[in-house]
């Protein structure tokens, strides 16, 4: 099936070669922040780049699914979450999100500054400059006139050369924690470790020293299991769930993870195979599609390098896992949705801790596993097979819980089944969770208008200074 193994068809080292000599010097030594810096020397990159804007369309994942906000009870992703578009618009979809809040100062806000660390080439910048500890102290709207552009070249290259790099110190610790630091990696390893940057499990780590860092659990490998084990062991929590009072674990982007898992992660297919492709343009030119997107609109150059099979069996072999990803994920959730209110209804019939232990334990386990599957987006392309392996556990365990629910609730003479509020929609799910969306919204709306202007003005202002 697969025409060549490693499905590069023509050689770049002229491409790679060239310099990407930059335009004076800098705000730091290392990272060009302005991405328009480079629009006129390297034009190709650059307006490839520029046309992830193409991908536009902004999906509500809750209105799509409203039991994301019961099992994200009492958590920000229940008032606001998308699914991914362009990186075009990472900065915008940030700023405006609800779960940023409406900051009314730079000290202000629910989020803390690591909520940037994955949209902008200005992080880097401000590392280099104020080192991570002054980077990442401080609320999210303190880095809000300092993050002023989106993903782009000094995210993934060096200043001044089309080398790739890993801008971020937490990631390349990561990297090393594994087994491989960037500099020892191969060219091939390197593609994947610049998304894995930014597409990856992470949490924010706090000590006595600092209040929330950016770094990767991956000390005992990078595995559903061995991410679990890691969390387990520091009793860390993202959060208490509002209805089951379980200590939760949010998955964020674990794709690094899977797709290390999948078929084309073991035979090391990188990110950059099939979602940056080497194209030829009307001239003739070779040059790198920086349109990062759904690899299909360009078949030819992303999986026709390998396969012979034509697009519409490829495509049709996708949805089909897709299909059954998405069927197991429903069932996971209907699962859990019922253990949260269940456990919910135990608590008020007046359990103890020592009763609910167990029972929120696998709550907690069911519902990271269900979140590291689905929450790494494109999962059934990546990894469909690992995604349904860690959503069959997902359901045992949120089965097990409920069992042992079953058992409490009758020992308690609670009468069974528990009803479940109507959550058919994101609006009444909210609204069964009391939450106040008018005034989150509100509070956003009056943050655009007064707080975001400022940011902007003064990001301008300071990079009117650069050369
Ligand atoms: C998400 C990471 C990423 C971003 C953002 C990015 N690049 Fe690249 N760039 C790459 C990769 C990957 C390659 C291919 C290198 C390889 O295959 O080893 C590349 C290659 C290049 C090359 C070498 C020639 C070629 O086409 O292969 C140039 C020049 C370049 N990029 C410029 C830019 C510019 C200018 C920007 C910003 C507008 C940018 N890149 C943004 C990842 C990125
Ligand atoms: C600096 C962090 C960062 C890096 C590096 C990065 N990404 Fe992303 N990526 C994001 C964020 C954030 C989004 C979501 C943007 C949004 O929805 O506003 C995203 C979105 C995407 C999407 C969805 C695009 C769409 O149109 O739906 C794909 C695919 C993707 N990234 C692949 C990659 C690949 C492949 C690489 C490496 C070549 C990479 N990314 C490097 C942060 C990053
Ligand atoms: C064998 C090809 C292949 C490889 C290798 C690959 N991807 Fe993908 N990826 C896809 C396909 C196909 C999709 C589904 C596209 C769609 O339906 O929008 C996808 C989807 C995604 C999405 C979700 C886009 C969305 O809008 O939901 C992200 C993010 C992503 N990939 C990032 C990565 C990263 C990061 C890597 C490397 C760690 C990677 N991919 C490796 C083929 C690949
Ligand atoms: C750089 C080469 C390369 C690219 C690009 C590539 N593949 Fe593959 N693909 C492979 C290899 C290697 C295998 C494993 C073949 C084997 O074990 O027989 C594979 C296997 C597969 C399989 C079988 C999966 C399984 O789990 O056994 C599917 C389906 C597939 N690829 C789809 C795609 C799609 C869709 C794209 C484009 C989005 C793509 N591939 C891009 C190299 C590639």
């Amino acid at each position: 099936m697969v025409k060549k193994l490693n499905g590069k068809s023509f050689a770049l080292s002229a491409l790679v070669a060239a310099s990407l000599v930059a335009a004076g010097a800098m705000a730091s030594e290392k990272t060009e922040p302005r991405n328009e810096v480079y629009k006129d020397k390297f034009s190709k990159q650059y307006n490839s780049w520029h046309e992830t804007a193409q991908s536009e369309t902004l999906t509500d994942a809750l209105e799509q699914d409203p039991a994301l906000v019961i099992l994200w009870a009492g958590y920000g992703f229940a008032k606001d979450y998308n699914a991914p578009r362009g990186h075009m618009y990472a900065l915008t979809d940030v700023r405006n999100t609800l779960r940023t809040g409406g900051p009314t100062s730079a000290e202000d806000g629910p989020m803390p500054m690591a909520c940037w660390s994955c949209k902008s080439p200005d992080v880097p910048r401000v590392i280099e400059e104020q080192g991570e500890k002054g980077y990442f102290t401080g609320k999210w709207a303190k880095g809000g006139a300092e993050v002023a552009n989106t993903i782009g070249c000094s995210d993934c290259h060096e200043k001044g050369t089309s080398k790739l790099r890993m801008s971020r110190p937490f990631a390349a610790r990561a990297m090393e924690a594994i087994g491989t630091p960037f500099d020892k990696a191969s060219k091939q390893d390197k593609e994947s470790m610049v998304c894995a940057q930014c597409h990856v499990e992470y949490y924010f780590e706090k000590t006595e020293d600092h209040k929330g860092f950016v770094k990767f659990p991956w000390d005992g490998g990078t595995t559903v299991e061995a991410m679990e084990t890691y969390y387990d062991a520091l009793d860390f929590a993202d959060w208490t769930h509002a209805v089951s009072k379980t200590p939760m674990l949010k998955a964020q982007h674990p794709g690094y993870e899977t797709w290390k898992l999948g078929t084309h992660g073991q035979n090391n297919v990188s990110c950059v195979d099939c979602h940056m492709p080497k194209v030829t343009n009307e001239q003739g030119k070779k040059f790198t599609d920086h349109k990062v997107g759904n690899p299909f609109d360009r078949f030819e150059e992303t999986c026709g390098t390998c396969h012979s099979q034509d697009k519409d069996h490829m495509l049709t072999v996708y949805k089909g896992n897709k299909a059954k990803v998405m069927e197991l994920k429903g069932k996971a959730e209907t699962q859990l949705v019922a253990a949260h209110f269940e456990a919910g209804a135990a608590w008020e019939a007046g359990a103890t801790e020592a009763e609910m232990k167990p029972i929120l334990t696998n709550i907690r386990h069911a519902q990271w596993r269900w979140d590291y599957a689905i929450a790494s987006h494109g999962v059934s392309a990546h990894a469909p097979a690992e995604a349904l392996r860690v959503l069959g556990t997902a359901v045992d365990k949120a089965a097990n819980a409920r069992v042992l629910l079953a058992q409490l609730l009758a020992t308690k003479g609670v009468k069974q089944p528990i009803a479940l509020p109507d959550i058919s929609t994101k609006a009444k799910a909210q609204a069964a969770l009391g939450m106040d969306m008018d005034k989150l919204r509100a509070e956003k709306d009056k943050f655009k208008k007064e707080l975001l202007p400022k940011w902007e003005e003064e990001a301008k202002g300071r990079e009117a200074t650069y050369k």
